[in-house]
């Protein structure tokens, strides 16, 4: 079912959202299943639980080869609950890289800014059936899991934003059309 996505401004996007408890159960299938029906319908790249009221710590995400974003590589559908992002070294550097890009979100809809993320992650968290995985991660990839997990400690992108000079509408930002993908 498609739900309500809340815009920046609603209290309940500022929440610390709470660590799923119980896996494989009706209501948590459900929750994920509306999450990506509603990502779908809005051609996010990525959602949060927060982001349609539910106060636990599932995020979704997932982008398709996109002839619109020829470079970027996909990145695969993912179910992470209860995350744990961690930063790594890129190769040939001696501190975790930070990179910045381009971000929207679904919860802030009609805008981009850029944001510094790092380079590179690793994340680890358990799938709705309650089994554990680990990934590694670097660009969009990793840049994706960052925004989406930021959600569930009640922090929205533009609260990242250093230079509002690159913080604005995506028409006037993009005339041509050629905007990152929402997320
Ligand atoms: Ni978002």
């Amino acid at each position: 079912m498609i739900r309500e996505v809340l815009k920046m401004g609603d209290a309940r996007l500022l929440r610390v959202a709470e660590p799923v408890t119980e896996f494989d159960t009706p209501e948590l299938h459900a929750l994920v299943q509306d999450m990506l029906d509603t990502m779908k319908s809005l051609n996010g790249a990525g959602l949060a639980a927060p982001q349609i009221g539910v106060n636990q710590r599932v995020v979704i995400f997932g982008v398709e080869t996109n002839q619109r974003y020829p470079d970027a590589k996909p990145v695969p559908y993912t179910v992470l609950i209860n995350p744990i992002v961690e930063p790594m070294f890129k190769m040939g550097m001696a501190a975790e890289f930070m990179e910045e890009g381009w971000e929207g979100c679904l919860s802030v809809p009609g805008m981009r800014g850029v944001v510094e993320r790092y380079f590179a992650v690793q994340y680890r968290g358990f799938d709705q059936f309650g089994k554990e995985f680990e990934r590694e991660a670097s660009g969009f990839h990793a840049r994706v899991v960052q925004h989406e997990c930021d959600h569930l400690d009640g922090v929205l992108y533009p609260m990242r934003i250093r230079d509002f000079t690159r913080f604005g509408f995506t028409d006037v930002l993009f005339p041509d059309g050629n905007a990152p993908a929402d997320d």
